[in-house]
């Protein structure tokens, strides 16, 4: 154990409080992970304020739970790796400050990590080093984005979200048709028993070659769905017929055709990520594709991601399950790289809500 590099990662950007102990930037000997769902299901959504809270009443315990599930002492951790940036400012701040006192108490580095890069690398936890230059895609509640990874630690923005994030539309539209929260789970599951091609929804793909996402059209079209609105989007087999009168209600709907529903919206934003990423990969001339962040975790992404790679000639890295959602091993890992690199910082290091280009 002594000549490994073992770093203490820290992350608390949204509605996760974790910890994790990670060796040499891969290998995970610990991933404690205190969700908040169940804090925030009645508002379906994350509160920022209660996750705030939350955060500063589990970050104790779950470091501590971490260190012991690792069977590491303090004087064994080389660095304190936390999420800065992006994230929500009074949950950053928690992480933030709790690393800041273990770095100062212990008298080891302090490294601050982006959190969406730190899911771009999630897939080498526990798995093989990741071959560059790679196309990423990471698609979570708060992110949707494409990079060009020319290593763990060079990201270059190709396109983002400029509405809803894919995550985000999972769990307003998992709202729309009252299957719950977090969304994506639940319209995964509901997903399984209906027909992708049951209801017509738009692919924005934005123009040209564009690399950017929109999720909101595809999200109102589904609530017009439901409503009936005249001259919304109506099933197939319904076409040709009169429009559905205004005024639906979800709980007209049968399992079927929320079935149905949940498999057309999936289907239309797994196309769109499965268009948009192959562009990506092919301006990258990628070695590699990435999924990373909770909508990874998603099955029919991941099956149209492994088409495409086996299309491109590419290899495919998923995360594993843990390491889609939200966790601090992906924290811990990216930040040897940064140790590496010699980028540590100070006690002065700050929170950003969003990212800086
Ligand atoms: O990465 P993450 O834990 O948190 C953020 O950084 O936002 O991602 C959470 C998001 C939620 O929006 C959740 O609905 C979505 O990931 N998600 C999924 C699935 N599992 C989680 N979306 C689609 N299919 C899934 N199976
Ligand atoms: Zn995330």
């Amino acid at each position: 154990m002594t000549d490994q590099a073992l770093i203490l990662g820290i992350e608390s950007s949204c509605d996760e409080t974790a910890a994790a102990v990670v060796a040499d930037g891969w290998r995970v000997l610990s991933n404690v992970v205190a969700s908040q769902i169940d804090l925030h299901a009645r508002f379906g959504g994350v509160v920022p304020e209660l996750a705030s809270r939350a955060h500063i009443e589990a970050i104790d315990t779950v470091i501590a739970r971490a260190l012991r599930q690792a069977g590491a002492v303090p004087e064994q951790i080389a660095a304190v790796a936390v999420t800065n940036e992006p994230g929500l400012i009074g949950s950053l701040l928690v992480g933030l400050m709790a690393a800041k006192t273990l770095s100062w108490a212990w008298g080891r580095p302090l490294v601050g990590v982006n959190h969406v890069y730190a899911h771009a690398y999630s897939p080498r936890l526990n798995a093989a080093p990741i071959e560059y230059p790679a196309a990423a895609l990471v698609a979570s509640g708060g992110h949707t984005a494409l990079y060009r990874c020319r290593s763990p630690l060079e990201l270059e923005l190709l396109g983002g979200t400029i509405d809803d994030a894919a995550g985000e539309a999972f769990d307003k539209v998992a709202s729309i048709l009252r299957l719950g929260y977090p969304g994506g789970p639940a319209i995964d599951r509901a997903a399984r028993a209906g027909n992708p091609a049951a209801v017509r929804l738009p692919r924005t793909l934005l123009r040209g070659q564009s690399l950017d996402f929109s999720f909101s059209g595809l999200k109102t079209a589904v609530l017009y769905h439901v409503r009936g609105v005249p001259g919304g989007v109506r099933q197939r087999r319904q076409a040709a017929g009169p429009a559905r009168p205004p005024s639906r209600t979800i709980e007209d709907f049968s399992p079927q055709e929320v079935a149905d529903l949940a498999a057309s919206f999936q289907a239309a934003v797994v196309d769109v990520l499965r268009i948009k990423l192959r562009r990506a990969a092919r301006e990258v001339k990628a070695r590699t594709l990435i999924l990373g962040g909770g909508v990874a975790a998603n099955s029919a992404l991941r099956q149209a991601a492994a088409e495409l790679a086996g299309r491109l000639g590419c290899t495919l890295r998923l995360p594993e399950m843990a390491f889609c959602v939200d966790n601090a091993a992906m924290v811990a890992g990216l930040a040897w790289h940064h140790l590496q690199a010699g980028r540590v910082n100070g006690l002065d290091l700050e929170a950003h809500a969003t990212v800086r280009r």
